[in-house]
């Protein structure tokens, strides 16, 4: 099957591509010349998705799928969380999010910290809501050229590097997406 997937980023495409059975195929905004982007209004990840994912369905009437996801660290009450990407102002910086992480950070002991990942899926006239996290620690100094987004400054548990140093191989055992991929797998291949 087929499945439109809610996002401009080939990328995460490819990466879930990677991760599905070959008999199930996402196709991006991009595919179907969606140039629309669509505004992440919510106040958490599972309210994004959702927009996300109706959005599609409205405009376009076709099953489909979205994600969003984001760093939670326990120190700082969740933060960044739903703000991850501009979490160090609108144009999205990566440098300014992790010094904004670091600032913030500074002074205390506790750097655990979470990637949380929600996928809202509407199949057939369902929803299904499936989500993931792997669990780790920030550290304050980058590590790594693998990945993206904060992976060069967070260690996950049971691990001595960083997600920017393990890469994809690791990444896709033991990530959030990866557990919430697993989730998906279970419906879309019932
Ligand atoms: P998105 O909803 O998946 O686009 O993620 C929002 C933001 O969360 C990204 O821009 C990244 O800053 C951060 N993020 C999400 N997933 C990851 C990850 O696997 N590694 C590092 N950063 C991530």
């Amino acid at each position: 099957m087929t499945l439109l997937f809610a996002t401009h980023n080939d990328h995460k495409v490819e990466e879930l591509n990677q991760l599905l059975p070959d008999s199930i195929s996402l196709i991006s905004l991009n595919d179907i010349g969606c140039e629309v982007e669509i505004e992440e209004t919510g106040v958490s990840l599972e309210e994004n998705a959702k927009i996300k994912a109706d959005f599609a369905r409205m405009k376009f009437g076709l099953d489909c799928f979205a994600d969003d996801s984001g760093l939670e660290i326990e120190a700082l009450d969740g933060a960044p969380g739903v703000y991850s990407a501009r979490y160090g102002g609108e144009e999205r910086d990566m440098d300014k999010n992790i010094q904004k992480v670091w600032n913030e950070l500074k002074g205390h002991q506790n750097t655990r910290a979470w990637f949380r990942t929600v996928f809202y899926l509407r199949l057939e006239g369902k929803e299904y809501v499936f989500k993931g996290r792997v669990e780790g620690s920030i550290i304050f100094e980058k590590r790594g050229t693998k990945g993206f987004g904060y992976d060069p400054i967070f260690i996950p548990k049971g691990y001595q590097k960083t997600f920017a140093e393990l890469g994809d191989d690791i990444k896709n055992k033991i990530g959030h997406r990866a557990i919430a991929t697993q989730s998906l797998i279970k419906v879309l291949g019932s």
